[in-house]
Parts: C-alpha cells; structure tokens; sequence
C-alpha cells in the first residue's frame, strides 16, 4: 500500500479536506479544528503535520505533531478507515517521530479519549507509556 501513497505536509491540503476527513474517520473535533484555524495552524510546525494522500487524491490518513519549544505533542493521528491494520497509522508515527528526534525533541506526549482506551495498547507497542505521576488539567476560555 506504501507505494501508492505520498506524504504531504498538511499546508499542501485544502483544510476543508481535512476536517472532513477527521469528522469521517472517528476524530473528535475541537472549536479550534475549522478550515480557517487551520489556515493558520499549519504554518507553525509545518514538517511535522503531515497528510497521506492516496493514488485518487484522497486524503489516506493524517498525523499532527507540534512543538512547543520544549516539549513534542501529538494530536490526530487517524487512517482512514477503510485503510485501517496495514501500516500506515505506524507509517505516520514513524515519520512524525524520526522529525521530532531530528529537531532534538526528546519527549513527545498525546492524549487518549476515555472513549477510546482500545487505542492505548496500539501506542504501548510504539513505546509510550501512561503517566501515573501526572493529571490533565484544562481551562477554557470563553
Ligand atoms: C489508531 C490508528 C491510527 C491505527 O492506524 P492503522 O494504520 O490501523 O495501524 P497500523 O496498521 O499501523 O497498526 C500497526 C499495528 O498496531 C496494531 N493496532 C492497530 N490498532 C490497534 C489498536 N486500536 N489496539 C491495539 N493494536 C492496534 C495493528 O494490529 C498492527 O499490529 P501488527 O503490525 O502486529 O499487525 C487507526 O486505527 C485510527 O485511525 N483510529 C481512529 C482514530 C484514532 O483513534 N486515533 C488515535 C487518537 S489518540
């Protein structure tokens, strides 16, 4: 399947496409995941938001790194689901992590939905590993 595909950098994607196609393929989406903040947003880290485009021109998959000058954050990883089990979610974390280690990033961190607690295993494999030591805390702005 490798073959068919390529990778873009997301500033390369209509950001429409993309919002669609984390709403089709089980991506919770924010009030900050709109087309025109994503205009903005993908100039910030632009070599670690990346986009797997198929053969018909449809979007296969998505990874969004970012970094905060400190730390890596990793955020929408999503295969679409139809492509799903073959390697390209591993594709898209490999490739997202081979750029924060080249940046000299050595943490990254994600967030799992409680909803979704099947995926913890999938990032286990991957290395990572659940912060006891740590709790979430948000504050949202009006
Ligand atoms: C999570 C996701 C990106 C994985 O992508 P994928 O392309 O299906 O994964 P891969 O084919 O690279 O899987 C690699 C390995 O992980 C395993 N795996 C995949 N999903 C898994 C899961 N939910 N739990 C445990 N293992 C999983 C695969 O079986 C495979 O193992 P193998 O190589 O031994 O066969 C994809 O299932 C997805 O888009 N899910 C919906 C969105 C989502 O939940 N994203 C995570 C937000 S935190």
């Amino acid at each position: 399947m490798r073959d068919h595909l390529s990778f873009k950098p997301a500033r390369d994607v209509a950001p429409e496409a993309i919002v669609a196609f984390w709403l089709a393929n089980d991506i919770s989406i924010s009030r900050t995941d709109t087309p025109d903040a994503l205009r903005e947003a993908v100039h910030a880290n632009p070599e670690l938001f990346l986009v797997a485009i198929d053969e018909d021109d449809a979007i296969a998959g998505t990874v969004w790194g970012n970094f905060d000058g400190r730390r890596g954050f990793v955020v929408h990883l999503a295969v679409r689901r139809d492509l799903r089990g073959r390697g390209l979610g591993r594709e898209l974390m490999d490739r997202v992590e081979a750029r924060f280690r080249a940046m000299g990033v050595f943490r990254i961190h994600l967030f799992v939905e409680r909803t979704n607690l099947d995926v913890i295993d999938y990032y286990r494999e991957r290395g990572f590993e659940i912060r006891d030591d740590l709790v979430l805390m948000s504050k949202t702005f009006d």
